[in-house]
């Protein structure tokens, strides 16, 4: 496109609004180009996606998508509506919108193994009558992506919904406009009023190497995997941007509109295809047997599939019995995710490094050859304590088996002793911190090692400066932990209470290279705003070994305020839930350090201030003197309001579970804290039956 071309074009487009004329001459051939040009695009997205049959080069597809893209840059005013380049001319929008679901979007079981399976299949006969037992099952691919909600009216695109928390979901409709596979118009189903489709929408593999080859040669941020990468794309406030990503839809469910003569699962997804979307493979099963060669089956196939899968996802098939069998807690009866193992990768254990943490915890941290596992280079691997490198007998030099499962932490699942190259030696503990050089000493009962010097050890002071500032603690969000480590290895900053001396350091902060004026400024504000803080975070952001921030809500709300705390004996420290005799005892002993008093005193005299705690007398209210622990994700609102409900009931909140709990509340994805309970036989309660507990 030249320029001339350009300007005659805003000329034209100029009259064309302001005379509201008829379509000119030279109007209806861009259109009618844009048309031929859309229409090519859907041709060969469809036999690219749909039938796996593409006719032209990746190369030629581009190119047939570009000329799109320039005219509709040259004539933003003709841009068609159903073009899917995404060139929608609006500018980046604000905020997405928050839009409801009319059905709620849920999540899925999951089972790891062939017994796990047999288990699901049994509950399920178990809810169906004699005629029904043992159903036809269909397993499709749990593709690694992002579920989305797409509604068509009257086989045109209008609206797409992202999961969210499954009841309300953000407006993405412009952004998913723009998916190449996704059909905008579905001619099929013109006279269909409501269409509802969910499905996945991923970044295929090679787009997404693409993508991050572009992104490290232009010096911009990588992602770490392809579902990242298509959720951020999806992020994207600007369509433009999420235009450019090389995402796809994959559809694996009609929610609303689907025709009364489909009656199985299997036949709507052929359904699906057959109207223009992209569907995964599907299998009709019948039984355990057929369920795991085909989930055997599909696993072998991995490295072939263009995208990333995590596992099957295997349904009742017929669509009546999925009815009938309904839903538990969120969750279908009818249909469950068949999760491949976390994938296990060799690499050399090249060192092993010794940390120190805020409180002095010294920890063993693993410097691996750098390897891909589960989508992300991984190079360093917690070892968690001394105890841990003697269970698993590694050593420097040794070649091991690391795994991820999900958005997990990667972990060392085995050492191959018979690979051990010679002279290597066996891990010692340190005698001395790495950092300080006091001694280290494994205190009884526990695990970890520690460093003695407590304040005095520079790897501590620094840690306790970082959690001070942090979000949940005093939320000084203008001091960045950059600048805080900066300020400490200058001597400016030692302990918490100079963080509000800073002030006074104004000339200097202003000399620190790259620390701009307005930075201080805004650094000055925040540190001011801190000062106005809650008891509770101001206890938490003490940094009080083994006092976590529920802990330290508990303390502020049994004892109301500072004085009455710093004054308690062990025995009254141990009233309040969730301490235990030895945090009883570390918070007692804190409070006797010299040192400790003298920065609570100066925090204090600078200004940090805060409001009594009512204690809320809980006396006659229905939960009272009810401990309760929460655990896993609730669908319909956050654990820390569903703690403000269980309180406002007179409960008590703790974070871990014992013999003295009342009642665990378990969301999703419940982990050690439901198999604790069930061992010590403290009731479980869901989330449906807290609800109906609160009066929901
Ligand atoms: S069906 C009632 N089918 O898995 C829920 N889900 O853990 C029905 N997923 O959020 C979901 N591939 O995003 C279904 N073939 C597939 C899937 C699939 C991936 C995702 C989906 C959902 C998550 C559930």
């Amino acid at each position: 496109m030249t320029n001339t071309d350009n300007n005659s074009a805003k000329t034209t487009t100029a009259t064309a609004k302001t005379n509201a004329a008829p379509v000119r001459h030279d109007d209806a051939d861009i259109i009618a180009q844009m048309r031929q040009l859309i229409n090519a695009l859907r041709i060969h997205n469809n036999a690219y996606y749909v039938l796996d049959e593409p006719q032209i080069s990746d190369n030629e597809y581009d190119q047939l998508r570009l000329s799109l893209i320039e005219l509709e840059e040259a004539y933003p005013d003709l841009i068609q509506p159903d073009s899917p380049t995404g060139q929608i001319g609006d500018s980046p929008l604000a905020a997405f919108s928050q839009l409801p679901h009319d059905i709620p979007m849920l999540s899925l079981g999951n089972v790891f193994n062939q017994d796990d399976l047999a288990d699901f299949m049994r509950r399920v006969n178990d809810r169906l009558n004699a005629a029904q037992q043992n159903p036809e099952y269909e397993i499709e691919m749990k593709l690694d992506g992002l579920a989305v909600s797409i509604k068509y009216e009257y086989g045109k695109y209008v609206q797409a919904i992202t999961r969210g928390d499954g009841q309300v979901g953000e407006d993405i409709t412009q952004n998913v406009k723009t998916i190449n596979n996704l059909p905008l118009v579905l001619d099929a189903v013109a006279d269909i009023a409501l269409l509802e489709v969910r499905g996945e929408v991923l970044m295929p593999k090679a787009g997404f190497e693409r993508l991050n080859r572009q992104a490290e040669e232009s010096g911009g941020k990588t992602f770490a995997n392809p579902r990242n990468a298509a959720a951020g794309s999806l992020r994207q406030l600007d369509p433009n941007i999420a235009a450019s990503r090389p995402l796809a839809f994959y559809a694996y469910s009609v929610n609303q509109g689907l025709p009364e003569t489909i009656s199985r699962q299997s036949d709507a997804l052929a359904w699906l295809k057959e109207i223009g979307f992209t569907v995964s493979a599907v299998q009709v099963v019948k039984g355990l047997t057929e369920a795991q060669s085909y989930y055997e089956s599909v696993n072998d196939s991995r490295p072939e599939l263009p995208f990333e899968i995590d596992g099957t996802v295997i349904k009742v098939n017929n669509l009546d019995l999925q009815s009938q069998l309904g839903f538990l807690s969120r969750e279908p009866r009818w249909a469950t995710a068949y999760k491949f193992p976390a994938e296990t990768v060799m690499t050399t254990l090249n060192s092993i490094e010794w940390q120190v943490g805020r409180t002095g915890q010294i920890t063993p941290v693993g410097k691996l050859e750098p390897v891909q596992v589960g989508g992300v280079t991984v190079s360093n691997v917690t070892l968690h304590n001394f105890g841990e490198i003697q269970r698993l007998d590694v050593r420097a030099g040794d070649t091991v088996s690391v795994h991820r499962a999900g958005d997990v932490i990667p972990k060392i699942s085995r050492v191959w002793h018979e690979m051990r190259p010679e002279g290597t030696t066996p891990v010692v503990l340190p005698k001395a911190c790495p950092v300080c050089e006091s001694p280290v000493v494994i205190p009884e009962g526990e695990a970890l090692a520690r460093c003695t010097g407590e304040l005095f050890c520079p790897a501590q002071q620094q840690e306790a400066l970082i959690h001070f500032v942090s979000r949940r603690a005093m939320d000084i969000d203008g001091v960045g932990e950059r600048w805080l480590i900066s300020f400490f290895e200058q001597g400016i900053v030692k302990t918490v209470a100079d963080i509000y001396r800073l002030k006074d350091h104004q000339d200097e902060l202003v000399n620190i290279e790259k620390l701009g004026e307005k930075s201080v400024t805004n650094m000055l504000t925040a540190i001011e705003a801190s000062k106005k803080t809650t008891l509770s975070r101001f206890i938490y952001a003490l940094g009080i070994r083994g006092v976590g921030e529920s802990t330290a809500q508990n303390l502020a709300q049994q004892f109301g305020d500072l004085p009455a705390l710093e004054a308690a004996t062990i025995e009254k420290l141990q009233e309040t839930p969730d301490v235990g005799d030895i945090t009883a005892e570390q918070v007692y002993n804190f409070f006797r350090a010299q040192h400790n008093i003298d920065v609570i005193q100066a925090l204090i005299a600078a200004g940090v201030h805060w409001d009594k705690v009512e204690q809320v007398a809980t006396e006659g209210l229905p939960l009272d003197g009810q401990t309760w622990v929460i655990t896993g994700t609730l669908s319909s609102m956050s654990r820390d309001e569903a703690k403000v409900r269980l309180q406002a009931l007179g409960a008590k909140v703790s974070g871990s579970i014992s013999a003295k709990t009342s009642a665990l509340l378990a969301g999703e994805k419940a982990g050690s804290k439901l198999t604790k309970a069930e061992k010590l036989e403290v009731k479980v309660v869901d989330e449906a039956e807290f609800l109906a507990l609160i009066g929901e």
